[in-house]
């Protein structure tokens, strides 16, 4: 379990919080809300990078994260050394053996072991990340926007793997603009000004209408209704402010 209690941190500008809540061990936590509402700043304060200004952080749990920018995972030269260093402690055969597993398990190339993580593209990037946050075998799994930019492929690969964790009792914080994963969650929280606007079910979500109004796809249907203006046009409205 992991409790956050009247905790507050200032980002510049920026206060997150007072925000309390407590997130149940193998449970699956959706997280949404729009850009800049403090949902990184969330899982920063949950992973500990982030220390509170004021509030308390109660956890006994192992967590790990897979960040929002999926090179801030690495740092080693090869995706093998970037194992090592996540299973350290292990025997080599066996470390590569669990390596090799969590390739797979992300549908990852078992090539990748031997090639420098900055290397890969920015869909494997986000793949590899997991599989490295999973390499330490922890109790709550912290995913910040680790939908986007994924094909079809790995999105599958995604929903299959949350599957499995919320199986094998594992928590999940995800972070997501994508209302099609809902239906994986047993709680979605809603984000704004830092603060919690809303927490429930995900039907209890849509039903108030918070999914509708934080998603990124209804507001580009917006978008879409706008009339199109030519590149010249465009321009004109530019300069014309
Ligand atoms: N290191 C920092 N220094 C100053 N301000 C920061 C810092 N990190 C974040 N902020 C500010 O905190 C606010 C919340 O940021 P946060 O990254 O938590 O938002 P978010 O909900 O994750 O947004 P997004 O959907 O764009 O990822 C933003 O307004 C941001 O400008
Ligand atoms: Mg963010």
């Amino acid at each position: 379990m992991i409790e956050l209690k009247s905790v507050i941190a200032r980002r510049g500008s920026f206060t997150f919080g007072p925000f309390s809540h407590r997130f149940e061990k193998g449970r699956t936590i959706m997280v949404m809300g729009e850009n800049g509402a403090g949902k990184t700043t969330l899982l920063d304060v949950i992973s500990g990078m982030t220390i509170p200004d004021s509030g308390e952080l109660v956890s006994s749990a192992r967590i790990s994260y897979a960040p929002q920018e999926s090179d801030d995972s690495f740092f080693l030269p090869t995706v093998l050394d970037e194992f090592s260093y996540s299973l350290r402690g292990k025997r080599k055969d066996e470390l590569k053996e669990i390596a090799q597993k969590l390739l797979s398990s992300l549908s990852l190339s078992q090539e990748f072991l031997f090639k420098s993580p900055f290397s890969l593209s920015g869909g494997e990037k986000r793949l590899l990340s997991i599989a490295l946050a999973l390499a330490s075998d922890p109790d709550f799994l912290l995913l910040d926007e680790s939908l986007s930019g994924l094909d079809y492929k790995g999105y599958k690969t995604l929903r299959n793997l949350l599957v499995i964790l919320h199986k094998e009792k594992k928590g999940v914080i995800l972070i997501t603009h994508d209302p099609s994963i809902l239906d994986l969650a047993d709680e979605v929280i809603v984000m704004r000004n830092g603060q919690k606007e809303f927490s429930g079910s995900p039907s209890l979500a849509m039903e108030k209408d918070f999914v509708e109004k934080s998603f990124t796809y209804l507001k580009s249907m917006e978008l879409f209704s706008m009339p199109i203006l030519s590149m010249s046009e465009l321009i004109e409205r530019r300069r014309n402010g």
